[in-house]
């Protein structure tokens, strides 16, 4: 694997092999002395044109647990605000040998353009790329998943339910999910307003609801992620997705009656940040069921597993 760009270009096997690898990073994250030697010598770039707090924080984190330099670039304080194209941009990166660059973009299919145009050696890894895909927070959700309802090392989702619910419009956590759960054997289901869908959705390899109490109800999910409400990317539209955030709540929310009506196994998972009191109650958020604190910690573990995988193409 030199690129991580889509979590639909993992195979079952591929897939599993990220998760293996990046449950024996955690062991070492457990450790007093948290730094590998792997990277040594080898330069990373965290490129994010668009905002972020964990993934960022993440990256740059995995990477210098590898030993590996870190240079942050963001666009603010950067030629880019003054004109400066992705590709000039790329270009300089390559000028100055990077063998790593982890991308975040707003526009769909920047990285995939990045590793393929020949502007660039390096390593390029997907840290989200507009409504596209998110490849390693799928991977890290799998990972949680796995931890407390699969089997171990070696093993698939395979028999799980995952339910997905919220924004899936805005959302390539919800593609990229999609994509990895179901190639890891488990059964997904989308739970959203119609508003709040993407086109052609019914073409997706997974079920899809429009009434979440009804889709619990008959589900039962093992596994249940709230999306965030992208009010950033709604008003950029113009808005006008659902009525108000009390109709949204009361329809699409995780409050404190559907948290009980859960089978005692349900995990709630978000993939930050949060709109506490919007799409997820703090009970929730910060209930028994919630992993949400341990998503952000598997973050870091498989970032390292994918920058190790596909920056030194061994196992
Ligand atoms: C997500 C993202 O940026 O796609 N956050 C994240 O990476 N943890 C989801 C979101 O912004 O809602």
């Amino acid at each position: 694997m030199k690129h991580l760009l889509n979590a639909a270009d993992l195979d079952r096997d591929q897939a599993i092999e990220i998760l293996d690898e990046a449950e024996h990073m955690a062991e070492t994250q457990a450790r007093e002395i948290k730094k590998l030697p792997a990277l040594r010598g080898k330069t990373v770039v965290n490129l994010f044109f668009e905002d972020s707090t964990r993934t960022r924080i993440s990256f740059e984190t995995a990477a210098k647990r590898l030993s590996a330099d870190v240079i942050n670039f963001s666009p603010k304080g950067s030629s880019v605000s003054k004109g400066e194209s992705l590709k000039d941009t790329v270009l300089t990166l390559g000028a100055m040998h990077v063998d790593g660059i982890v991308v975040r973009h707003s526009a769909s299919g920047a990285p995939y353009q990045i590793a393929h145009s020949g502007w660039t050696d390096a390593s390029v890894v997907n840290a989200g790329d507009g409504t596209h895909q998110h490849p390693t927070q799928s991977l890290l959700d799998a990972m949680t998943i796995r931890q407390h309802l699969g089997n171990g090392l070696g093993s698939d989702l395979q028999g799980l339910k995952v339910m997905i619910v919220g924004d899936v419009l805005h959302s390539r956590v919800a593609r990229s999910g999609v994509d990895l759960f179901t190639t890891l054997g488990a059964e997904v289901t989308l739970v959203a307003p119609a508003t709040l869908l993407p086109a052609r959705v019914d073409t997706w390899n997974c079920a899809v609801s429009y009434n979440l109490d009804q889709a619990l109800e008959e589900t039962k999910p093992d596994a249940l992620m709230m999306l965030r409400v992208q009010r950033e990317r709604m008003s950029a539209a113009g808005g006008g997705f659902f009525p108000g955030p009390e109709e949204y709540s009361r329809e699409y929310g995780l409050d404190t009656a559907r948290l009980g009506r859960l089978e005692p196994h349900t995990i709630v998972m978000h993939p930050g940040p949060m709109n506490r009191g919007l799409e997820i109650s703090a009970e929730a958020a910060d209930g028994p069921r919630s992993v949400i604190v341990q998503q952000v910690a598997n973050g870091v573990a498989v970032r390292m597993a994918v920058l190790y995988l596909a920056m030194t193409g061994e196992k």
